[in-house]
């Protein structure tokens, strides 16, 4: 088992998969992963759709200007969240997917947020009520290339001390 630390730093996006199935097992422990993480008043408007057909992934990688290699991953999973449920649907949503994504981590399968898509069209394909958004549609598999991280920012340049500005360091 990796530490939660290993974990936030091994994880990457990860864009090229192979072809091997995830347990429905795992894909569980990942939902509940993401159900674990806070969110305001404990609203939970989140829900998390499984995409397995090969075509709708293949059409739907046609409505993400950068996401097209969904066409070729194993599955996807799309989190929305109810904008009726939690005026804070994208928090909340937010950091679902990321729990669930640091989770899958933690088994050695990669995902990839993707955001920018063409958001109407995608909610028709699912047959999301209007209330419903996309937060992001990431896909899920084990990783065939993990890619080293890209470059972050120094610490001085992101952190201070008092007030914005002052350096810490
Ligand atoms: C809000 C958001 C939108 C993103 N959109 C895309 C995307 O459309 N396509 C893609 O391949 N990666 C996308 N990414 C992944 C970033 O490119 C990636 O997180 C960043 O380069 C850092 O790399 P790392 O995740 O491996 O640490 C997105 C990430 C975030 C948080």
């Amino acid at each position: 088992m990796k530490s939660c630390i290993d974990v936030i730093f091994q994880r990457r996006s990860i864009r090229n998969f192979k072809n091997d199935p995830v347990p429905d097992e795992i894909l569980f422990q990942l939902i509940r992963a993401a159900q674990y993480a806070p969110s305001s008043w404990n609203r939970q408007p989140w829900r998390f759709i499984v995409i397995r057909e090969r075509e709708k992934l293949k059409t739907i990688s046609g409505l993400l200007p950068y996401g097209k290699f969904l066409s070729r991953v194993p599955m996807a999973i799309a989190i929305v969240a109810s904008e009726r449920e939690s005026d804070l649907w994208l928090v909340d949503g937010s950091i679902a997917a990321q729990n669930l994504m640091l989770a899958a981590e933690n088994f050695d399968l990669g995902t990839c947020w993707i955001a920018e898509c063409d958001k109407e069209e995608i909610k028709r394909i699912l047959e999301l009520p209007e209330e419903f958004h996309i937060i992001t549609i990431t896909p899920l598999g084990y990783p065939a290339v993990k890619p080293n991280a890209p470059k972050r920012k120094d610490l001085k340049e992101v952190l201070f001390l008092e007030k914005f500005g002052k350096g810490y360091l």
